[in-house]
């Protein structure tokens, strides 16, 4: 296997995700879910494996949001999914097809365009395009729609049409999800949905449009499939190494076992032309969190602060620079006496909310004793050495 980090990999060379997998197929047998992750941990690689190898009974539909900005463009890309789908078994998107024809909505290449005038029908196509699917399902069939960047959509909508738009397009879904027994959904994206959810909430959208999804955390790799992993690259790649076990170990460590480390671990030393061992991984390592390049986009982590916690920068700042500084976790109350000395903070109940919020976005992690740490130590480490520190 070839290091391909952040790339599309080969479903064959995905590895250690069956029991997540198996265990994601038996929650959708009763609800849909919310999949939350830290990114590049794996979740489009969970989805498209899902698509790609589906449990008996399902039909899976795979789609990146990413691109959609508007609710009509979420419509219609569901639309043009299903269109494609039933085409390719030879059947037709009867109901939203003659439901757009009826809006006069023009046919380009087999696809229909929805008119601008027409934008306040995306519901419609929405609930058309799924019952095609539905209708013209095999019988007995279930639908999973696997949405992926959904958050991310949302935001857009948001920022784009408004927050009323962003609560409907959740509303409609739900919806649907309540009159569709054999509909299940997942959601999944970089950004976490409480963000959005929580702007939503701000402006008095007071629904809670996915309580009746379940939210499954995806952890990295498991010690033993990472360091698997770590051996596939090292033999795919032909590096040389002492001890190839252990140098697998040290990636998969050094890795914190996300895969996407493992595989930028084994180009490293690719490209140095070093072999595999202990000493050689750990320099790669630190290499890369001082290239200003960035190559592991590690100043994600700095950046998202300002849009996660706009009133909060400083004190959230605070709080990893003083996390990354000692090397215990620390007590709710150490860290509210750093954060009076250092500005005007003095609410032990704001702490504790921003805290848990760090906690939901995967920076921080409380031990038995409730006292915060570092979720990845290799976060730690570069935020170290990002501030200085
Ligand atoms: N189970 C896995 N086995 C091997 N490589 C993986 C696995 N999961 C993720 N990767 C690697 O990590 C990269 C990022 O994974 P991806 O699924 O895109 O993460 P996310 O969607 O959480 O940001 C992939 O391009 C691939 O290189
Ligand atoms: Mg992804």
């Amino acid at each position: 296997m070839k290091a391909n980090p952040g790339g599309q990999i080969d479903l064959k060379s995905v590895v250690g995700r069956d029991r997540l997998i198996r265990q994601i197929w038996e929650i959708v047998e009763q609800q849909s879910l919310v999949i939350t992750a830290e990114r590049r941990i794996g979740k489009t690689t969970v989805m498209k494996k899902m698509a790609a190898e589906p449990q008996r009974g399902w039909m899976p539909v795979y789609q990146d949001l990413e691109n959609c900005h508007t609710a009509v463009d979420f419509a219609m890309a569901v639309y043009k999914e299903v269109h494609q789908f039933l085409g390719n078994k030879g059947k037709l998107t009867r109901r939203s097809k003659e439901f757009l024809e009826k809006l006069g909505g023009i046919e380009i290449s087999g696809i229909i365009k929805l008119p601008e005038k027409s934008a306040a029908s995306w519901k419609d196509l929405l609930t058309r395009a799924i019952e095609d699917l539905i209708h013209e399902n095999d019988e007995g069939t279930k639908l999973l729609f696997l949405w992926d960047e959904m958050p991310f959509m949302l935001m857009n909508i948001r920022n784009g049409e408004g927050e009323q738009t962003a609560m409907q397009v959740l509303d409609h879904l739900r919806w649907l999800r309540q009159t569709h027994s054999d509909l299940r959904m997942i959601i999944t994206g970089s950004i976490g949905l409480h963000h959005v959810l929580t702007s939503l909430k701000e402006k008095n959208y007071a629904n809670s449009p996915v309580n009746d999804m379940l939210a499954v955390d995806v952890p990295p790799l498991a010690e033993g499939d990472a360091a698997h992993l770590a051996g596939l690259l090292i033999v795919g790649e032909a590096l040389k190494s002492p001890d190839r076990g252990m140098a697998a170990t040290a990636i998969a460590k050094e890795a914190d076992c996300f895969a996407f480390y493992v595989h930028h671990i084994v180009r490293g030393l690719k490209m140095q032309g070093w072999d595999a061992s202990p000493e050689s991984v750990a320099k790669v390592v630190t290499q890369h969190l001082l290239d200003a390049n960035d190559p592991w986009q590690l100043i994600h982590y700095r950046e998202r602060i300002s849009t996660y916690y706009p009133n909060d920068q400083k004190a959230v700042t605070l709080v990893l620079d003083q996390l990354a500084s000692q090397e215990e976790a620390a007590a709710v109350s150490v860290l509210l006496s750093m954060l009076k000395a250092a500005m005007p903070f003095d609410d032990r109940d704001s702490l504790i909310r921003l805290l848990s919020l760090m906690e939901r976005d995967h920076y921080l992690k409380r031990d038995e004793a409730g006292h915060y740490h570092f979720r990845f130590p290799l976060i730690r480490r570069w935020w170290k050495m990002n501030r200085g520190l």
